[in-house]
């Protein structure tokens, strides 16, 4: 009687193993980033040039330089940095926060992220954009925050010792925009940006001759 059965099973996987002339099962799609990014990625490179190697990103290892005026570095191992993860929808970053450093408020416009405290105490909030509600925590070693897509966050060194997180996100290119930079590290006139910010003109060119914004 088993055997029947496994005959059966055997005969079952000839009849739907795929012929050569179908299309193999894509297992992984490491990115060519010689190609343009599209919606669904970048195209691969060729299955067979592919080796282990490809799917190691050594860049985590490495603290950050945050000898920078936010005292803080994002070091992000995302599709540019680490083509392996290219269709895989996820990536990973290091934040480095110095003592006083602080990841400024900003978005990622294709993913939600989820933070984990390496060590030191990091304050980390994010604003809803349904009612502008805040939801902020002080958080230590071993805790972790998730930080829902699109929305806009930030996080602060809230310790006397240099902070490490993990970061993961789940898009290979999740995208980064800092709102003061938005904001003050551009071109747009100030008279422009006075009108749409509520701020006055010495405001906004103070911000923008912090940021890098002219105009
Ligand atoms: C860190 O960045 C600062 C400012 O750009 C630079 O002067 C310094 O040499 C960098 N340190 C290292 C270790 O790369």
């Amino acid at each position: 009687m088993l055997h029947i059965l496994f005959f059966f099973l055997f005969a079952l996987s000839l009849s739907t193993s795929p012929s050569t002339s179908n299309a193999a099962v894509n297992d992984f799609c490491v990115a060519n980033l010689k190609k343009a990014d599209g919606p669904s990625g970048y195209p691969c490179i060729t299955p067979s040039k592919v080796t282990a190697s490809d799917f190691v990103f050594s860049g985590l290892g490495v603290p950050g330089n945050t000898t920078n005026i936010i005292k803080a570095a994002v070091t992000p191992s995302f599709v540019a940095q680490f083509p392996a993860v290219n269709g895989l929808g996820l990536s990973l970053a290091r934040l480095d926060l110095a003592p006083g450093g602080v990841i400024p408020m900003h978005t990622h416009p294709a993913a939600s992220e989820i933070l984990f405290v390496v060590h030191g105490k990091i304050t980390a909030g994010f604003i809803s954009s349904a009612a502008n509600s805040v939801y902020v925590k002080t958080l230590k070693k071993g805790e972790v925050m998730v930080f829902p897509q699109g929305l806009l966050h930030f996080q602060i060194n809230a310790g006397m010792h240099p902070a490490l997180a993990v970061v993961s996100f789940n898009s290979p290119n999740p995208g980064l925009q800092i709102l003061d930079f938005a904001l003050f590290g551009n071109n747009l006139a100030s008279t422009l940006v006075e009108q749409t910010t509520f701020l006055d003109d010495a405001q906004v060119k103070k911000l923008k001759g912090i940021l890098g914004g002219t105009g």
